[in-house]
């Protein structure tokens, strides 16, 4: 079975691929179906994509090549760091495009120990004939000192290490990664989901 996956992101289809490997017949691939991103939480945000992309793709037909009645899936995730009340949380994207990680560490200057603690959370959407169902992930640990990166991953990642690591995400392989994130707890949960329907 094939799940079309509407993002604009490679790096998500990367994860979600490594991350169900061992599902032999299904696989991801990716759909450029952009969606309204309404302001809510992850939840709201990836229930009203799943349903857009869905209708969009299945019945709208806007010049995708998608036959009708094929699942979608979109993901909304968002960097939350406790001691600033969870900014900038479903302000992920623009806060990364315009402070960038140099913001959040200049804003955590003089904090410490427990004051730097943050967590990554995905939520999946997934729609079929039956409608939307959530899944989702969350990994806590702490924003680091300094800016910390081997080159992988991307966004907060070179910000972010997670519980039990010294080493932030984008010192981490993809596959390292894709053992403990936030994506990989949430693509468990679809994929206990997608084992049940089989
Ligand atoms: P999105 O709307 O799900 O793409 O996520 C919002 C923003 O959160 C993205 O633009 C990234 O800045 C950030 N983000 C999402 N997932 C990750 C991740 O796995 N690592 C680092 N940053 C992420």
């Amino acid at each position: 079975m094939k799940i079309y996956f509407a993002t604009g992101n490679p790096n998500k289809i990367k994860e979600a691929n490594i991350i169900l490997k061992d599902l032999k017949d299904i696989s991801v691939e990716q759909i450029k179906c952009p969606y309204p991103e309404i302001q809510g939480t992850l939840e709201e945000v990836s229930e009203f994509g799943a349903k857009y992309v869905y209708e969009k793709m299945n019945y709208e037909n806007h010049g995708f090549s998608n036959p009708v009645g094929k699942p979608i899936i979109v993901e909304d995730s968002g960097f939350f760091v406790e001691s600033l009340n969870g900014f900038p949380g479903t302000y992920s994207k623009y806060v990364q495009e315009t402070l960038r990680n140099e913001g959040i560490l200049k804003l955590l200057e003089d904090k410490e120990g427990d004051d730097r603690r943050a967590y990554f959370k995905t939520v999946i959407g997934y729609c079929d004939e039956k409608g939307v169902k959530l899944f989702k992930g969350i990994v806590k640990g702490m924003v680091s000192y300094e800016i910390r990166s081997k080159g992988y991953g991307f966004a907060y990642d070179s910000i972010f290490i997670p519980d039990g690591e010294d080493r932030t995400f984008a010192e981490m392989k993809t596959e390292e990664k894709s053992e403990i994130s936030h994506r990989k707890k949430a693509f468990e949960e679809f994929k206990k989901f997608l084992c049940n329907m089989q």
